[in-house]
């Protein structure tokens, strides 16, 4: 057993990344999937989901970057089934500090290649930036999952998002594969079609064919500190990640090498 590896980033803010996070990783639980979520954002809202204020985290991933690493980082069942890698606001000064290190950017895969015989899923959730945090997710990642809110000016999140990838692919020569998924679908708004349509016309086959609708549930299971699967069992964005975790585990490719 091998666990698939999901980086869940977009370097624009507030697209539900984290939301996104815990509710495939609570459908994962409740097939009784072994989960582990990695909160990679300073500002920690993965941890404080989980009921953990993160301005009291002493082993957060933070301790990956330092040396001697090695405290167990992994706080055991959060939720039943899910393990987490807790975030802190000292992530934020990591860039700063380590800005001219060399080969800083295989430190979270180096660590997670002895971690996946203990999982079948881990997912990194980014902050909506790029720096050592994402591009460590990126490399470590077998997949990327980009959430893209169905509004205005999403698409310039996306764009920057395959760039970066690309620019990655061409360091590494490989190909990493990455799903756009529409987000806060709102079909009372003329915004939520059109940016559906811009981002099917713009990235193909790459957008998933189907969208996770605005659902104020979602904020509710957030406030409640309990994965959506579990608050809100039969609501409707529920559904949809369910049909979207089907679609990421028919189609899901492994990162291909280049010739
Ligand atoms: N489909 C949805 N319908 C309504 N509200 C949603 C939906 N998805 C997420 N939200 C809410 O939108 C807000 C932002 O979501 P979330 O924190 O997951 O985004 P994010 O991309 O992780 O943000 P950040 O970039 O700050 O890390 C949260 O309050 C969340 O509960
Ligand atoms: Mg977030």
């Amino acid at each position: 057993m091998s666990a698939r590896v999901w980086a869940v980033a977009n370097q624009k803010g507030g697209v539900a990344k984290t939301t996104t996070a815990v509710a495939l990783a609570g459908l994962l639980a409740e097939w009784h999937q072994r989960v582990l979520l990695v909160d990679l954002d300073p500002h920690a809202s993965l941890t404080s989901y989980a009921g953990i204020d993160p301005d009291s985290v002493q082993d957060s991933v933070y301790a990956l970057f330092d040396t001697p690493p090695g405290v167990d980082l992994i706080r055991a069942d959060v939720w039943p089934g899910i393990d987490l890698v807790a975030g802190a606001p000292a992530l934020a000064t990591l860039d700063r500090r380590l800005h001219d290190a060399q080969g800083l950017g295989l430190v979270l895969a180096s660590w997670l290649r002895d971690l996946r015989d203990r999982y079948d899923h881990i997912f990194m959730d980014c902050a909506p930036m790029l720096g050592i945090l994402m591009v460590n997710a990126l490399v470590a990642s077998d997949h990327v999952l980009i959430p893209a809110q169905t509004e205005f000016l999403s698409l310039n999140g996306v764009r920057r998002m395959a760039r970066t990838i690309a620019m990655l692919d061409r360091s590494r020569r490989c190909r990493l594969s990455w799903l756009v998924i529409p987000t806060m679908y709102d079909r009372r708004t003329r915004a939520a079609p059109q940016t559906l349509q811009a981002l099917r016309d713009e990235f193909g086959h790459r957008v998933w064919g189907e969208v996770i609708p605005v659902d104020t549930q979602l904020r509710e299971a957030s406030r409640a500190g309990r994965p959506p699967s579990e608050f809100a069992p039969r609501g409707r964005s529920v559904q949809a990640y369910r049909n979207l975790l089907a679609f990421m585990l028919a189609d899901a490719q492994p990162r291909e090498a280049l010739a």
